[in-house]
């Protein structure tokens, strides 16, 4: 069993990533093991902004978006000198294991770390984007699609007075999921993803005619990775000749206090990587599967990619 570990959250911030924090830190003081925050993800382990954490550390934070740890994409981490002085840094402070709460490109860090110092590492998902193979939830994703379904919400409103098209690109990097979930849920008409061909050309023609048959508004949803909201609104705009606005849904997404389930998936997740990681568990990413809490190895995690269900795309066509 391991006496002292530290936790990070590193990439983009997502809401929920301070209830696992807090989680992993209540879980192992509650095991009588030493709990170190890492500010700033990997650049603060390099910087050796490294600070021991108590249980009042982590009070008033599950409710809170953003990450009280500070997180950032840090360049330096990914050179071997980088890696090379963090591992220094925590061999400084007597830490012997890792969590580190974060997306694709942090749980990469880990599995590199991982290969060069002697050191159990536990990752678990942290990103809005929920792209991370393995599991079907991450940590935030709920949070934001839950704001994406507002924003369309309210943009549906002005959209119907104005008979207006009105598109809206989400985040998501390469990933559609974002996109499709509050496509689906917001009753959109069109949800381009990358992950499958639009024809921009049938969609204008169908939209024409839809307008003519007596449509009142049109939301088109678009994942930043299948193209630019701007570019896509203003071909719609040009070929159909019907108004047309874009919202460009930005970093809000990223915010806001997380939701029932990120605040209690993460708080599970959590605890299981903290009790993972002290009992010396090590390449391992906790997430959730069916409903139920899995370990995926984290080398296979970073190593694939995940796919968007085709069932989802094809019904989103359905529900148009
Ligand atoms: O990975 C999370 C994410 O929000 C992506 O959806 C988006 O493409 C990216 O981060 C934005 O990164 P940044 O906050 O560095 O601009």
């Amino acid at each position: 069993m391991l006496k002292s570990i530290a936790v990070l959250t590193s990439g983009g911030d997502s809401p929920g990533m301070n209830a696992a924090t807090r989680a992993v830190v209540r879980t192992a003081i509650y095991e009588g093991v030493r709990v170190f925050g890492i500010n700033n993800g990997y650049q603060g382990m390099i910087q050796d902004d490294i600070h021991e954490l108590n249980s009042r550390s982590v009070s008033d934070i599950i409710q809170r978006g953003g990450t009280f740890l500070g997180t950032a994409r840090s360049e330096e981490f990914k050179t071997e000198a980088g890696r090379q002085k963090a591992l220094e840094n925590l061999r400084k402070h007597g830490i012997e294991g890792l969590v580190i709460i974060g997306g694709d490109g942090s749980l990469t860090g880990g599995a590199l770390l991982s290969k060069m110092g002697n050191i159990p590492i536990v990752g678990l998902p942290g990103t809005i984007d929920n792209d991370v193979w393995g599991t079907d939830y991450t940590i935030g994703a709920d949070t934001a699609v839950n704001t994406i379904l507002d924003a369309i919400n309210k943009l549906r409103d002005t959209a119907s007075s104005h008979r207006r098209i009105i598109v809206i690109e989400v985040m998501g990097r390469t990933s559609g999921w974002l996109a499709m979930m509050a496509g689906i849920a917001g009753g959109a008409e069109y949800v381009l993803v990358p992950e499958a061909k639009f024809n921009l050309d049938e969609i204008c023609k169908d939209l024409k005619s839809s307008y003519k048959d007596g449509r009142r508004y049109s939301i088109v949803v678009v994942a930043e990775g299948a193209g630019s909201g701007i570019e896509i609104g203003k071909i719609i705009g040009e070929k159909t000749g019907i108004d047309t606005r874009v919202s460009v849904l930005g970093h809000i997404q990223r915010g806001g206090s997380p939701s029932v389930e990120d605040r209690l998936k993460a708080s599970i997740l959590g605890e299981r990587a903290a009790l993972a990681v002290i009992s010396g568990i090590s390449n391992v990413v906790f997430g959730f599967n069916a409903g139920k809490v899995v370990s995926i190895d984290l080398f296979d995690s970073v190593n694939n990619t995940k796919t968007l269900d085709p069932e989802l795309v094809r019904l989103a066509r359905v529900l148009a």
